[in-house]
């Protein structure tokens, strides 16, 4: 149950202080994206879906819910077993009530591009952090679609969204870096007779199109001069997925940065998903000198895979990073603090997208960072962080804003300070890897609930 459901319950803080040497090998719980692509798939074929490794995080089941609530059966089999069953493209279901959709951004807004082309009318809600989060940017192309929907300002929820049942296939090119934009896109045009195409800048994670491809829709992928070019023929018939969901790389990303910062760490992380739109974040920490080795690549799902061995190293800072921001999105908040920690300043920017996240990031991680002693600059679409070389002062109290990763990453940060780093509100960390502080606490962090 998130923690929205109670909004007057206890916040419940965490605090960080150094441990000893990280070490120890970790199995990183299942991918979100993979995992709810899975289940909202998985609903769609025609038959019986079974994942295992599935992420059973608060923002996954949130999706699970959800799939439910319009006509599919998800079951659990087991610890990270599960079992769908689907309704075939076209049958969801007009649910009887509305469905809330916790913390999760992602859940929203690819369940809004399956809505929109079924002939359903849908309210959605969500907690304190998605109800701020801003929905114009799948409104736009699914009512070119046919849908309508009317939301609060601002584009935001609670908003009703009813979908058509003369949908018309688009060409649209994605105006920001998002695969979650154009994942929505690519779901109304499931049900969407002709060819729906989507165009981005920059590639973005591309679960969806995988998945799709091995279910046997004809989905074509084309990489140009202007970009990516997805072409997607609506009406397939979906065969059902037999899948095992790799690990988080986004998860990874906590105890790497800490294997990192902390001297004599050497800790072996298993079974990551090494898709090569999310793997920024190993290129960057090696930009500021991390050791991190990929061993035993391999290929599970779909997706490649391998075991990631991290020893500390000397960080030093970076004047931005030769690595595309969209393939470590989700990684920034982490990698500021491991610039913390670094010798020599950082700057990183083209980063206004992190503004629109589960929190400000860009406002939250400074706030935190200033508030431990680190000296920092934030501007419109960046952040300059000054390095202190080694221990933070430490001493603060973040704010988290129910955002799991702002929580994570001082968590870790805390793990290099003089003075103890206390958290408001770890409880959003439950929404993408509650094992976290088990984990870290079993490599050797310091880590007080
Ligand atoms: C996600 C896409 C990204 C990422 C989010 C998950 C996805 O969001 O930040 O955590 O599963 O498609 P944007 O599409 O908004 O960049």
């Amino acid at each position: 149950m998130s923690a929205h459901h109670f909004p007057d319950a206890a916040p419940e803080p965490l605090v960080s202080a150094p441990g000893r040497a990280l070490e120890g090998a970790v199995r990183i719980p299942g991918d979100k994206s993979v995992s709810h692509r899975s289940i909202m798939l998985g609903a769609l074929a025609v038959g019986k879906s079974r994942v295992s490794g599935l992420l059973e995080g608060e923002d996954v089941m949130a999706t699970a819910a959800a799939m439910r609530a319009m006509g599919a059966t998800v079951t659990r089999k087991g610890e990270g077993e599960w079992e769908i069953d689907g309704v075939g493209v076209g049958g969801l279901l007009e649910p009887d009530d509305v469905i809330d959709m916790g913390n999760s951004g992602t859940s929203t807004r690819l369940i809004m591009g399956l809505i929109a082309t079924h002939p359903i009318q849908v309210t959605m809600t969500g907690d304190a952090s998605l109800r701020k989060r801003p929905m114009g940017r799948v409104i736009d192309p699914l009512t070119d679609m046919g849908a309508s929907v009317h939301a609060r300002t601002g584009g935001r929820l609670p908003l009703v969204i009813k979908g058509t049942d003369m949908p018309l296939p688009i060409d649209y090119t994605t105006p920001m870096a998002s695969a979650q934009v154009k994942s929505a896109v690519l779901l109304a045009g499931l049900n969407t007779p002709g060819i729906t195409t989507v165009r981005e800048k920059v590639a973005t994670r591309d679960h969806t199109e995988r998945m799709l491809s091995s279910m046997g829709a004809d989905i074509r992928v084309e990489d140009g001069t202007e970009g990516r070019v997805v072409k997607l023929v609506g009406q397939p018939e979906l065969s059902p997925i037999h899948m095992e969901v790799p690990g988080d790389i986004s998860s990874s990303a906590f105890p790497m940065v800490a294997a990192s910062i902390v001297p004599g760490s050497d800790v072996l992380i298993r079974n990551v998903g090494l898709n090569p739109l999310r793997t920024g974040i190993i290129f960057a920490l090696r930009e500021m000198g991390a050791d991190i080795t990929v061993e035993n690549e391999r290929v599970l799902g779909g997706e490649p895979v391998g075991d990631l061995r991290v020893r500390a190293a000397r960080l030093k800072g970076v004047q931005g990073l030769s690595v595309d921001p969209s393939t470590m999105i989700d990684e920034f908040p982490v990698l500021f603090a491991a610039a913390a920690v670094a010798e020599g300043d950082s700057r990183f920017d083209g980063l206004h997208e992190l503004r629109v996240k589960e929190s400000d990031r860009l406002a939250a991680m400074a706030a935190g960072l200033k508030a431990n002693g680190v000296e920092v600059e934030e501007f419109d679409d960046g952040i300059i962080i000054k390095g202190c070389g080694g221990n933070v002062p430490g001493g603060g109290t973040v704010e988290t804003h129910l955002d799991h990763r702002i929580a994570m990453s001082f968590a870790i940060l805390g793990q290099r300070a003089d003075k103890p780093v206390t958290i408001d509100d770890a409880r959003a960390i439950r929404t993408s890897f509650p094992v976290f502080i088990e984990m870290m606490k079993g490599l050797g962090a310091g880590l007080e609930a």
